[in-house]
This record gives C-alpha cells, sequence and structure tokens, in this order.
C-alpha cells in the first residue's frame, strides 16, 4: 500500500469525468488499497479515485461508526462504476465536507434515499438501497466522478468566496 497525495480545490482535475473501470485488474485492486490508506489517513469517510489524480469510476468508503469503548471497527468499501438507479422525493441535509476542499463545511440538501447499482472487487454488480449518512456520501462520492463537488449546490456566493479562498491559497503556496 502507498499513501497518495490527495488533490485540493482549484486543481481543474478535479472537474474531469472519470472513466468506467472495464476490469478490476491488480492495478485497480492496488489503487483502492492506496486509497483506503490515504481516505484512513487523512481521515475521511469517502474518497473518489479523481482525489488522488486517477480519472476512473472508483470509489472507497468506510462509515464504520465508533462504538461505546470509542473503538471503531473498520468496513473499508469499494463501489466501481457506481450508478444511481433511483432517488427518493423526500430529501435530507447533511453538512458536508471533502477532503479536496479541507476544513470548510456547508449543509447540503439531497435525496434521502437512493438505489444504487456498483461492481465490487472480485467484479460481481450490486444493487443496493442506500438512506442515510450512506445515501449521502455516496451521492457526494458519485458526484466526484462526474467532476461535481458539494460547492456546486451552495448559492454562488458561498461558492465564489469558498474558490477564491482556495485560489488565494494556492497561489501563496506557488510563491
Ligand atoms: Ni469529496
Amino acid at each position: 500500500m502507498a499513501l497518495r497525495e490527495i488533490i485540493i480545490l482549484p486543481d481543474k482535475q478535479l472537474r474531469l469525468v472519470s472513466k468506467p473501470v472495464e476490469k478490476v485488474t491488480p492495478a485497480i485492486r492496488q489503487l483502492a488499497d492506496d486509497m483506503f490508506e490515504t481516505m484512513y489517513a487523512a481521515p475521511g469517510i469517502g474518497l473518489a479515485a479523481i482525489q488522488v489524480a486517477e480519472p476512473v469510476r472508483l470509489i472507497t468508503m468506510d462509515l464504520a461508526k465508533r462504538d461505546e469503548n470509542g473503538e471503531t471497527t473498520p468496513r473499508p468499501r469499494v463501489f466501481i462504476n457506481p450508478e444511481i438507479l433511483s432517488s427518493s422525493e423526500e430529501t435530507s441535509v447533511y453538512e458536508e465536507g471533502c477532503l479536496s476542499i479541507p476544513e470548510y463545511y456547508e449543509e447540503v440538501e439531497r435525496p434521502a434515499r437512493v438505489r444504487l447499482r456498483f461492481t465490487d472487487l472480485d467484479g460481481k454488480m450490486h444493487e443496493e438501497d442506500a438512506d442515510g449518512l450512506f445515501a449521502t456520501c455516496i451521492q457526494h462520492e458519485i458526484d466526484h466522478l462526474n467532476g461535481v463537488l458539494f460547492i456546486d449546490y451552495l448559492s454562488k456566493l458561498k461558492r465564489d468566496r469558498v474558490q477564491k479562498k482556495f485560489s488565494k491559497a494556492a497561489k501563496r503556496a506557488a510563491e
């Protein structure tokens, strides 16, 4: 496993539309391993491959909760070529953040439940219903595969403000 660098706003690669994974090769398994290491180290609960500059439709996620002893049993999940088959009319609001937009959080309204189709690391296809945090997280990560960021759902004023902040920081870092 290897830690990968997470690209951050305003990196233009975040706006790429990622390509489908044709076949689950050893390179894809390696990428998933690297993404888990990177995601846990960050720490984060979800990561799309484009966030480590790999434009393929692959997502890693771990929504494991802490138990009463404050311990967490890892629950790593991989979603390859995920698709949303249907979305509920009912919506829910979560405060979202993104490893590519560090330390910025805003509430986003999305469908509360989605039906999902995806391939696993064994190349097997699955359908599954998602609700709660899982529904929000998978929609956020699938958006990444389409070059969409959660700030796109905010008002233009808020979006412009955060984009400016990160553009300035990137300029300062380049100086
Ligand atoms: Ni994100």
